[in-house]
């Protein structure tokens, strides 16, 4: 029997590619330069799977034209709203994704945004390399201390857990969470966090709050203008999950007038691009997209990814199916 045709559109880490063109008959993309809408129709009628992630948007129109020849979507991240799932369920084509493997490095880099915006890093970095350091003094870059502190946490799934353990157990932080449905009461236990049941009650008792909800359109710009007044002024928002979370130009405009202290940020609405009025907010620590960005974990996303496709083939419910 013939393998499955295979698009992989993106590189990927070498031990993964391997293993991909081993089990399946496979295009990897070595310029890694991203496909277009009109790459994507067409690869549509060429490959039984395609492998895309957070850089490809895969619009109804993209799945527009006829009968596909893909059968299924095995997306290469946790989050899949640049996947319209519905237009993808009517041409019947399968949808997965790559959970849990990633929760641990991207509540890492939450709380490595979260440690840099409260002791001021970036800035103090900054100031270092460009050689304006006087040196030690009582009153230099003074900022916020972490521990004890109240964290806020919007989203209550894996990655919000994983940030919940390093802060409560590391940093002695009360834990206060939102989330969409009700959390078990062990879950809570085991952080003695406490689920309020609207962000309007969140965000005032909290010094930190950060963001692990979902992205797409049901959560755009779930932290607007009206929200951001309700934060403490000496508050400072984290996103490590989706930049549509927040409106960005309301955001600038609370971290310019200091209506919040500073923020810490991992993505964007309009990645790579970002506003002007963020780059020059020096209250805010900016980092390109890096959450999952470890050997690990970018490893185990290809064969978690891997895994379902296997399973998919074999002709089983691959784990991680979302649509
Ligand atoms: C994810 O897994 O969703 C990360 O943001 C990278 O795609």
């Amino acid at each position: 029997m013939n393998k499955p045709k295979v698009l992989v559109t993106r590189r990927w880490p070498e031990a993964v590619e391997a293993q991909m063109a081993a089990n399946f008959d496979v295009d990897l993309n070595s310029a890694d330069k991203p496909l277009s809408q009109d790459d994507f129709r067409d690869a549509m009628t060429r490959y039984d799977a395609i492998l895309p992630t957070v850089t490809d948007k895969l619009p109804a129109t993209v799945f527009a034209a006829g009968t596909p020849r893909t059968k299924i979507l095995a997306n290469y991240g946790v989050g899949f709203a640049h996947i319209d799932t519905e237009a993808a369920k009517s041409r019947g084509i399968a949808v997965t994704n790559t959970p849990d493997v990633l929760s641990e490095c991207t509540a890492d880099i939450a709380m490595t945004l979260l440690l840099m915006v409260a002791r001021r890093a970036g800035e103090g970095e900054r100031e270092l390399r460009e050689g304006r350091w006087t040196g030690w003094r009582p009153t230099h870059l003074i900022g916020t201390k972490v521990s004890g502190a109240t964290l806020g946490i919007i989203g209550f799934g894996r990655i919000g857990q994983a940030m919940a353990q390093r802060a409560h157990f590391g940093f002695g932080m009360r834990i206060v969470v939102q989330n969409r449905s009700p959390v078990p009461p062990e879950v809570l236990a085991r952080y003695n966090a406490i689920q309020v049941p609207t962000i309007e009650d969140l965000l005032p008792q909290a010094d930190f709050v950060s963001l692990h909800c979902p992205g797409g359109t049901a959560n755009r710009h779930l932290i607007n203008a009206r929200r951001l007044d309700l934060m403490k002024p000496s508050a400072f928002l984290i996103n490590t999950a989706r930049g549509e979370v927040i409106d960005e130009h309301a955001l600038a405009q609370s971290l310019w007038f200091g209506t919040i202290a500073g923020a810490g940020l991992d993505v964007f609405e309009r990645e790579p691009q970002v506003p002007d009025a963020l780059l020059n907010a020096d209250n805010l620590v900016l980092l390109p997209h890096l959450g999952s960005a470890t050997r690990e974990t970018r490893e185990a996303m290809g064969f978690r990814v891997l895994e379902n496709l296997t399973a998919f083939f074999d002709g089983r419910t691959p784990r991680d199916r979302v649509a």
